[in-house]
């Protein structure tokens, strides 16, 4: 690789949104590293040995605070007597301009699934300063616990830790061990063990317990599972803070298990609406009223135990109303809710900010009323709250909510639901939106986010959304993607190159308002009734696949193009389950039994050779995510309880497919055992209503799936590979040989949604994949 010198200076300033942001710094200013520069700098160092190994002796660290100043962090890398020296703000921005440097100086790249470290051999001149435009990095969603955390272990978090820090995070969700501090304060209000038991979920759904929609689902918790969870909390918010990462902690939201009721019958308590159909046994904690005298000592009790055992960065996250609307539209008593929530923070930290989600704002039309969110949320002084528009991307709020009426909030790219896969993303939006967001007049935007549901998928998007740390202008992405594929397999190739214009153009440019949530043909529930429904054209896709395949050999040694490619492949045999199940269903209702049968078995195929192209990459397993669940269970008996939260999670989600496939994934195994059994079965059903001249009966094959196939997967204990197999290349060319021809013969027409009649705007906002899906899916944030 020819390395140029480079000696770029670079300042970028915080431009029309300077003077709002920064009156933030009064309210904000203790929001702040609380390590010292030493020891951050010395956190810095021990993160580049164990990203760079033996090349970070190359490197120096050097954290300077910026005392007293506007609160922005900023790095400077230049290259001294042959040693790169970094120094910045704290150890996020030294990181972040480790990472910068790798990134463009060194054409390198580090991401979830793979990295590329090819460094030259000399490492290159460099002269950069960049300043962090905003004052905050966010991440993480309060369900990403559950979908793509919930079985790590230390080593996985140190890595991912570091990989926050690498890519500018320095506002990042602290969630374990926060059951262990409840079942202590539970405890000392007199709750029995067998009353803790029945409301504590199951580790797999403990995001949906904090926010009050389920209890007990998958649960208890053991004694050791409390125990891991307080250990593993301590190491990562050690580790956060000594980089200077500020660790995000919980706060009561006012869900109090069921026994509450009796201990305090005399006290103002609702019962929790039913969410997504959860029976009487998993459902419905209470709430109790934020303006009972009761909430404010409980918020206390748990801060205080809380910090006793974690200590306090004085920020919290609380959402009361994540899909559960006050009782009363009455605009004093929603202002006195605020102030509650807020003084149960500050009457044990008074120096406490208070996060919240603004899922509600979008997603409930009980906050429609601007009024309503604007009473709420300026009962807390202004600057203590902030809020995070969590899906800016696709349905941002913060212009119909007036700049959240003078608080300051967090643009948030949310992305993916549930951890499912496929290929899409919003690349036009989130390159030219953020800066549009911030350079609004008066406003309040004070950082930039990263809320997914799930991770690992898509990083690209990720990799782009995460530069807006920086970017005060639009990239180029034609030319971006170019150097993204050149630092990810770390050379260039023009086929290459080509393939991802495509995908940038096509997958990844999605603007529309259907929500995505990552159901497919293949990955659905088995219906006469999938509404098969698309952005992009099809043939880009079928296009990047060949000039994947047809460069594939020179890039055997890369892991993130061997990723890539598994992945590609993925996505071509997905959209062929929705061109095959459209042709399968026209010869199903023309009575076509010949065409039906051929057409079935081709069908079918697609699972066959879609399990076999994952089966050869670690990303694409079952395996290690039931191994890993195992692996955090203290006894056999535990193992068994996680493994079924673990199967349960990722396919029926609740004992009778309460929000069924919400969470599903493409991954080696699911494929096999539950996608392809399914759809054979229904098949089967279809076929024999055929042959016989009956009438088909959905909901009578559907009970049978849920019998037979369904519910014995995740009751099952069948072991799982935990180490690809085969080889990625030979088996994606076999795979292209079998369908390249007959895919492009079957989907001449472009874009599906090419000829569908414009529908209206209303009926736009609904569920797009299933029109007449059931049960209803209430979808959360
Ligand atoms: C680095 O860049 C700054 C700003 O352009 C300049 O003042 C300084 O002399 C440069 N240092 C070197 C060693 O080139
Ligand atoms: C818990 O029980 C003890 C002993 O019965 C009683 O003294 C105490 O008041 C109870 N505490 C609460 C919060 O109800
Ligand atoms: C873990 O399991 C062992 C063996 O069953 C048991 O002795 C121990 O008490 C358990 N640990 C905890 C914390 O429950
Ligand atoms: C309970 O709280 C609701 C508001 O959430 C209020 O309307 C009702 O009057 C309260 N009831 C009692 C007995 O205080
Ligand atoms: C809820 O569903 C579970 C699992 O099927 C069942 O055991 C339980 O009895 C049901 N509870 C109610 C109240 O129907
Ligand atoms: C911005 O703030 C100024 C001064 O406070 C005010 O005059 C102006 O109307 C505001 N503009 C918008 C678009 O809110
Ligand atoms: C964007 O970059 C591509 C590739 O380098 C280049 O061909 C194109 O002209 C650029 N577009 C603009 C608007 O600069
Ligand atoms: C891509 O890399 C080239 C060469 O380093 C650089 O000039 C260009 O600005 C980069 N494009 C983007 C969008 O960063
Ligand atoms: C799909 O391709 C056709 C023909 O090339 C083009 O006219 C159309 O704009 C494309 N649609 C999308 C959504 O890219
Ligand atoms: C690009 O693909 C073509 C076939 O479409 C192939 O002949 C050529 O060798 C490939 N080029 C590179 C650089 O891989
Ligand atoms: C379909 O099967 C269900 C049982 O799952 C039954 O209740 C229903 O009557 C059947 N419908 C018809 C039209 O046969």
């Amino acid at each position: 690789m020819e390395m140029q010198r480079i000696s770029v200076f670079v300042v970028l300033f915080h431009l029309a949104g300077a003077a709002i942001g920064d009156d933030f710094h009064e309210q904000l200013g203790h929001i702040r590293p609380q390590v010292s520069k030493e020891d951050q700098s010395k956190a810095a160092l021990d993160a580049i040995k164990r990203i760079l190994k033996e090349r970070s002796a190359e490197f120096s660290v050097d954290v300077n605070p910026d005392q007293g100043g506007i609160g922005k962090d900023y790095f400077k890398i230049n290259k001294q007597e042959g040693i790169i020296k970094i120094s910045g703000t704290s150890g996020v921005a030294v990181l972040t301009g480790l990472n910068y440097y790798l990134k463009y100086v060194c054409e390198a790249h580090i991401s979830w699934e793979a990295s590329q470290l090819d460094l030259p051999k000399e490492l290159p001149e460099v002269n950069i300063t960049v300043t962090l435009i905003d004052r905050f990095r966010y991440y993480q969603n309060v369900c990403t616990t559950s979908y793509s955390f919930v079985w790590w272990n230390w080593q996985q978090w140190e890595k991912h830790i570091d990989w926050m820090a690498l890519n500018s995070f320095n506002l990042v969700l602290a969630f374990n061990g926060q059951e262990a501090i409840w079942e202590r304060v539970y405890k000392n209000l007199n709750l029995t063990q067998a009353d803790i038991d029945e409301h504590f979920t199951g580790p797999a759904f403990l995001s949906w317990l904090r926010m009050g929609n389920i209890r007990g689902w998958g649960g208890p918790l053991s004694r050791a599972w409390h125990e891991r969870s307080i250990w593993l909390q301590k190491k990562i918010l050690q580790r956060m803070r000594s980089l200077g990462i500020i660790p995000v902690l919980p706060a009561f939201a006012g869900h109090l298990p069921r026994a509450f009721q009796r201990i305090y019958p005399q006290v103002n308590m609702t019962r929790m609406e039913q969410w997504n159909h959860f029976n009487d046994t998993y459902c419905c904690p209470y709430f109790l009223d934020p303006t009972e005298d009761l909430f404010k000592a409980i918020g206390k009790m748990f801060i205080e135990e809380q910090m006793a055992e974690f200590g306090t960065d004085h920020i919290y996250n609380c959402d009361s109303f994540n899909e559960v609307d006050p009782s009363t539209s009455d605009l004093s008593y929603l202002s006195n809710v605020g102030k509650s929530i807020y003084s149960a923070m500050t009457d044990a930290d008074p120096k406490a900010i208070w996060i919240m989600q603004g899922w509600l704002f979008y997603s409930s039309e009980y906050w429609r009323d601007p009024e309503k969110v604007e009473t709420f949320i300026t009962s807390v002084p202004r600057g203590k709250m902030i809020i995070l528009d969590l899906q800016s991307e696709q349905f941002p709020q913060y212009q119909r909510l007036q700049q959240y009426f003078g608080q300051p909030y967090i643009w948030c790219m949310l992305h993916d639901f549930g951890g499912t896969l496929g290929m899409f993303g919003s690349v036009s939006i989130i390159n030219e939106n953020v800066i549009k967001a911030r350079n609004e007049p008066n406003s309040t935007m004070i950082g930039t986010g990263l809320t997914p549901e799930g991770i690992n998928q898509n990083y690209v998007v990720y990799d782009l959304m995460t530069e807006s740390a920086w970017r005060s202008e639009p990239s180029n992405l034609t030319s971006w993607f170019r150097n993204y594929t050149i630092r990810r397999y770390g050379r260039y190739n023009e086929n290459i190159t080509k393939a991802w214009d495509l995908l940038r153009g096509s997958v990844y440019d999605y603007s529309g308002i259907f929500k995505l949530r990552g159901k497919y043909a293949i990955t659905n529930t088995p219906s006469l009734k999938l509404n098969i429904w698309t952005w992009y054209n099809y043939s880009d896709v079928y296009e990047a696949w060949d000039l994947f395949i047809a460069s594939a050999d020179e890039f055997i040694d890369s892991p993130a193009f061997l990723h890539d490619l598994v992945d590609l492949t993925r996505q071509v045999l997905q959209i062929a389950g929705d061109v095959y199940y459209e042709k399968l269903l026209g010869y199903f209702r023309g009575k076509n039994i010949q065409a039906f049968e051929d057409t079935s078995s081709r069908f079918l195929n697609i699972f066959l050779d879609l399990d076999l192209i994952l089966s050869t990459n670690k990303d694409f397993l079952l395996g290690p995510w039931l191994e890993a669940a195992k692996a955090c269970a203290n006894d056999t008996k535990e193992a068994e309880l996680f493994e079924y939260n673990a199967r349960n999670q990722i396919t029926l989600w609740g004992p009778h497919g309460e929000i069924i496939n919400y969470a599903n994934k493409q991954w080696s195994g699911v494929v096999s055992h539950y996608f392809q059994p399914r759809w054979a079965l229904f098949i089967n059903r279809m076929d024999i209503s055929l042959h016989t001249k009956t009438r088909f009966n959905e909901s009578l094959v559907k009970q049978e799936m849920f019998e037979r196939v369904e519910e014995p997967f995740t009751f099952d204990r069948g072991l799982f590979p935990t180490e690809p197999t085969g080889d990625p290349v030979g088996i994606a060319k076999e795979i292209h040989s079998r369908w390249s021809n007959l895919i492009l013969m079957l989907s001449s027409k472009s874009a599906r949604n090419k000829n569908r009649k414009q529908r209206s705007s209303e009926e736009r906002t609904a569920e797009p994949y299933f029109e007449d899906m059931e049960p209803k899916v209430i979808v959360l944030g």
